[in-house]
């Protein structure tokens, strides 16, 4: 099995947790665009979805699936994105697309966040990945050097500008050994819009593809 069909299995083994009548949450990235074509395939069963970002936004309408203001949805019954790391703890680092914002918007309004990926994504100890942070432009240098007094180097996304309108600092070789309280820390920081670690918030369900088929942690 390569890593497209780790993808694949994942995308269409999250359909399972959509039920009649859902609006459902739809986050980006190339495994997120797995699952919204497969959604595609049941989309007369679902009200509609709300899009983690125009990227998918524009897959979704391209489907012919109706793509809804969060604002008017309210609580969302589920909500399926990719990750760029996991844990068993089902803590995660997200933003390697730069959507991070607005998958945290709608993971924190989701009743169940089902997160799926290749079996690699899963890793003891989330940093191997350059954790995302989404800032106001005006912060950069304030957010760099507060990154880098965590023992961590900052490196600006070139010529990158998030769906908000900001920039992003990948932050290399951050320690994480206590994601919950790492994200706290960071949210602290003036300028800081979304962190990419998704601890506080994590995933309800993590939905790993790889050589044994699908396996859901909880
Ligand atoms: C986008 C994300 C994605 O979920 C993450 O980058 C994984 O992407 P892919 O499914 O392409 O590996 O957080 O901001």
């Amino acid at each position: 099995m390569d890593a497209g069909d780790g993808k694949r299995a994942v995308a269409q083994a999250a359909l399972e947790y959509i039920e009649m009548g859902d609006v459902v949450g739809v986050g980006t990235g190339s495994t997120a665009d797995l699952f919204i074509d497969s959604l595609a395939g049941i989309k007369g069963k679902i009200d509609g979805a709300v899009a983690s970002s125009e990227a998918s936004a524009r897959r979704l309408r391209e489907h012919g699936i109706a793509v809804l203001d969060l604002n008017r949805v309210g609580v969302l019954p589920v909500y399926v994105d990719g990750t760029d790391e996991a844990t068993r703890h089902l803590h995660l680092i997200k933003g390697g697309g730069g959507a991070l914002t607005r998958e945290k918007i709608a993971a924190q309004a989701s009743e169940r966040f089902v997160c799926i990926a290749e079996r690699r994504k899963l890793v003891a100890t989330l940093g191997a990945f350059p954790l995302p942070i989404e800032v106001i432009p005006m912060a950069r240098s304030l957010v760099g050097r507060s990154i880098a007094a965590l023992g961590a180097q900052p490196e600006l996304r070139a010529g990158f500008t998030t769906d908000n309108g900001n920039i992003i600092l990948d932050a290399h070789n951050l320690d994480i050994q206590n994601p919950v309280e790492m994200e706290r820390r960071l949210n602290q920081i003036p300028g800081v819009v979304t962190v990419g670690l998704f601890a506080l918030r994590g995933a309800d369900v993590l939905l790993l593809g790889g050589d044994a088929g699908v396996e859901a942690l909880r």
